[in-house]
């Protein structure tokens, strides 16, 4: 047993999306939440830059004294896991491996992958899912991110956007969300694809694994309580609080968050 909060850390929003699912399976852990604006985005930054930040916002999350780090960012879990694990003693997941563990035991032949330029060019998804006999194509989707800081994910230019970045992604059995901005376009995504292909949102497989991995660490929060959820931004001068107050149902989500100088 352990009352820490868990950390988790994203470059803004997208991290929010995985925050939604870990609070439903595990509503009376306290969280601590780092939306790293300032250095947003980290799609198009070199591996290099992505591992500095990504060690700059787990010092962040260890000085606050959480039990366990999630990196809720497709970008970093691709380009900054490894390094983060040999670096640090706390417990790190990364957002990828759970997909990669549920698409392994789904009876889904051909994969699409949508997430930014520095997901794909790491290769880590098609070298995950070749290793485990998939077929897959992995696209780069660079403008959706900024679109969904924007909060720009229901509109025409989304529905633009989605159509010409889905144009040849169309003969496959499921497309994973590589980023964790964009199940924030789940709807037009569906819309375009004919609700054909399953969608899959990494924050949803990623909960599947929280609970045995906090047991396996022996970290659980047994409390019977509601936990609370503490955000931090690195610059907030941002769109984030009404773009999570329309997420989470919460106009006072505003309270909640802080400003992180790092
Ligand atoms: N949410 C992020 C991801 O999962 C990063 C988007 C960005 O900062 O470019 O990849």
């Amino acid at each position: 047993m352990d009352v820490r909060p868990i950390g988790m850390f994203d470059s803004g929003i997208g991290g929010l999306t995985v925050l939604k699912e870990i609070q439903k399976e595990l509503p009376n852990e306290d969280i601590i939440y780092l939306g790293d604006t300032k250095r947003f985005p980290y799609g198009p930054k070199s591996k290099e830059t992505i591992i500095e930040i990504s060690k700059k916002c787990t010092n962040f999350l260890i000085e606050k004294n959480v039990k366990m780090i999630i990196i809720a960012c497709g970008t970093a879990t691709s380009q900054a896991l490894n390094e983060l694990k040999n670096t640090f003693k706390i417990p790190i997941l990364g957002i990828i491996d759970p997909t990669v563990e549920y698409i392994k035991k789904s009876m889904h032949k051909n994969i699409g992958v949508i997430a930014t330029q520095g997901s794909i060019n790491s290769k880590v998804w098609e070298n995950e899912i070749n290793k485990i006999g998939k077929s897959v194509i992995c696209k780069a989707t660079p403008l959706l991110a900024p679109m969904a800081e924007e909060g720009w994910t229901k509109n025409d230019v989304a529905k633009d956007a989605i159509h010409k970045y889905l144009m040849d992604l169309k003969n496959i059995d499921a497309l994973i969300l590589g980023c964790t901005h964009y199940p924030l376009f789940s709807d037009i995504i569906n819309e375009e694809l004919e609700n054909k292909v399953e969608i899959i949102n990494m924050g949803k497989k990623l909960v599947d694994y929280i609970k045995p991995y906090l047991n396996n660490f022996n970290l659980q929060n047994r409390e019977n309580k509601i936990g609370s959820c503490k955000i931090y931004l690195t610059d907030t001068e941002t769109n984030f609080s009404n773009i999570a107050s329309r997420l989470f149902e919460d106009s006072k989500i505003k309270n909640k968050i802080e400003k992180a100088n790092i």
